[in-house]
C-alpha cells in the first residue's frame, strides 16, 4: 500500500490541470468582445425599437427601465449570458436573435430580431464596461 499516496497524488495532479486548463478556455472565451461589423450607434436604436428596454435597465438608452428581466448594466464585464454560455459577441448574438436556443424555457421572448440587427445591439451591449 505504499505505492497509494503516489496514485492519489497523480490523480490530483491531473485533476487540478484539468481544472486549470478549463477555467483559461472559459476566460479567453469571455474576453472576446468584439463585435466584427456591429454599430453600437444603430444597436441603440434599435433596442429602442424592439422595447428591450420594457424590460430590462439599459444605460444609456433613454425609457430602458424595465425589471422584469435582469439589468444590462456593465454588460461587457459579464462572464456569462444568463448564466449558461460565455459572455462572447457570436453567443450574444445568437441570445437575442433565439434565446430559447440556448436556455429552453427561459422568460426572454425571441423578438424576432434579424442577425444583422442583433450583431449592432450586441456592439451596443460591448459598449457597456
Ligand atoms: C418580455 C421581457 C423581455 C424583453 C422584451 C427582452 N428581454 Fe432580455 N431577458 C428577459 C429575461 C426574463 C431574461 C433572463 C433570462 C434568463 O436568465 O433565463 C433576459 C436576459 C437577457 C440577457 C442576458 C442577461 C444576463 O444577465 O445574462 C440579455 C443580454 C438580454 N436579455 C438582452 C435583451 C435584448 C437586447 C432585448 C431586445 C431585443 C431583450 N433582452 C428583450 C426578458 C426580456
Amino acid at each position: 500500500m505504499r505505492t497509494f499516496p503516489l496514485v492519489a497524488a497523480a490523480a490530483l495532479a491531473a485533476g487540478s490541470a484539468i481544472g486549470i486548463a478549463a477555467c483559461r478556455t472559459t476566460q479567453a472565451a469571455a474576453t472576446s468582445h468584439v463585435v466584427p461589423g456591429g454599430d453600437a450607434g444603430r444597436g441603440k436604436e434599435a433596442i429602442v425599437a424592439y422595447g428591450c428596454g420594457s424590460c430590462h435597465n439599459i444605460p444609456g438608452v433613454s425609457g430602458a427601465h424595465g425589471m422584469v428581466g435582469p439589468p444590462l448594466d456593465h454588460f461587457a464585464q459579464r462572464s456569462f449570458i444568463a448564466g449558461e454560455v460565455p459572455n462572447t459577441g457570436d453567443f450574444l448574438i445568437r441570445w437575442i436573435t433565439v434565446p430559447q436556443s440556448i436556455e429552453p424555457g427561459t422568460a426572454m421572448p425571441n423578438l424576432g430580431v434579424s442577425d444583422g440587427r442583433a450583431r449592432d445591439i450586441a456592439a451596443y451591449l460591448m459598449t457597456l464596461h
